[in-house]
């Protein structure tokens, strides 16, 4: 059976074979296969990220039953990469484990991702690679990468150090590049992904927006903070060792934020705020006071706990008719 046609056909939803030029980015702890599933079905692509799983083979058995959830293995992993070769270890087993179940496609992220993609080519994976600056942008098309995801300063998880806004990374990347462009950090609404097109991208990227979809298994409390967030509700943190975060700005976020502003440059000091078993945690138990969750601006556009395909199909209907609003724009003749 033929999917559906795109209502807005780019070259994005032509790569990645979906319906919506919407790609949904890893999320730490919460991208398993029942949300990466959900928006694979609803007609975008999302990628599951490795570490949300306890074991190598927890990771296997999520690729699996994202399969069965899709009807096949037309979804991503997120292949978080980082400039300590040491560290990337774990990395190389969660490729191997992709490529052997036949997933198709990627979203590398963090550090340059050359050193993978030789793997990834070779095995038909379509590689998208996200970053933060113009430069690195550049750098992953000459390596070969399939399309390039940009992120604006507002974007949660990595916003990059230079803080760059969306509109000008929208306006700056995709004329510089030959491959599709992705313009994420911020996004939420059809009004912006009309917007990332009229710029020059090929589709848009979100997060922190997706975070309360009902696939999302996080505790409904977590989900209702960031319902109640507001466009300021963030923080970025972390920036004093050279990688830095926007998070929800709570409890830990601010604690943080006081060891950097007294110019403390002891990692040992940040060790117990930061650890990576306290934002499990807080999806647990709803507690989000504890620990450093990733969340950008645009949860200001998270208004309700709704399905994936719900929220979507929002999106799209208002791009649509915020894009016939905009055709239907007659200057005044002279
Ligand atoms: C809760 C959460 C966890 C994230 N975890 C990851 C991750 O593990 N790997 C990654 O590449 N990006 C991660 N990100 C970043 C997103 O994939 C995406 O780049 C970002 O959310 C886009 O900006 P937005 O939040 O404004 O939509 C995370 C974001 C959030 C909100």
């Amino acid at each position: 059976m033929n999917p559906p046609q795109p209502s807005l056909r780019t070259r994005i939803t032509d790569l990645f074979a979906i319906r919506h030029p919407i790609l949904c980015g890893g999320l730490n702890h919460l991208a398993i296969h029942d949300y990466v599933g959900a928006v694979v079905n609803a007609g975008a692509m999302g990628f599951i990220t490795p570490r949300s799983y306890a074991s190598d083979a927890a990771f296997r058995d999520g690729l699996k039953r994202c399969a069965e959830i899709t009807g096949g293995w037309r979804f991503g992993v997120n292949l978080y990469v980082s400039a300590r070769p040491e560290q990337n270890e774990a990395l190389k087993r969660f490729m191997a484990i992709a490529i052997e179940e036949g997933v198709r496609y990627a979203e590398t992220a963090g550090y340059r991702p050359d050193a993978f993609l030789p793997a990834l080519k070779a095995a038909g994976v379509t590689v998208v690679h996200k970053c933060t600056t113009l430069r690195h942008a550049l750098a992953a098309e000459k390596a070969g990468v399939d399309a390039v995801t940009i992120l604006g300063m507002e974007a949660g998880g990595h916003p990059g150090m230079r803080l760059v806004g969306g509109i000008v990374q929208g306006a700056l990347v995709p004329r510089a590049l030959g491959v599709p462009v992705v313009l994420g950090g911020g996004i939420g609404t059809g009004r912006q992904l009309v917007a990332a097109l009229a710029l020059g991208a090929d589709g848009v990227l979100m997060g922190s927006r997706m975070t309360v979809a009902s696939e999302v298994w996080a505790h409904p409390d977590y989900k209702r903070r960031v319902i109640e967030a507001d466009e300021g509700a963030t923080r970025v943190v972390m920036g004093i060792f050279g990688d830095n975060s926007r998070v929800l700005d709570n409890r830990t976020a601010r604690e943080v934020g006081a060891l950097e502003a007294d110019g403390i440059t002891d990692f040992e000091r940040y060790r117990p705020l930061v650890r990576g078993p306290y934002q499990r945690e807080a999806y647990e138990t709803g507690d989000w006071e504890r620990g450093t969750l990733s969340l950008g601006q645009s949860c200001v556009f998270a208004d309700r706990i709704a399905p994936v395909a719900e929220i979507l199909e929002e999106i799209m209907a208002e791009a649509v008719a915020v894009r016939d609003r905009i055709a239907a724009l007659n200057g005044r003749q002279s």
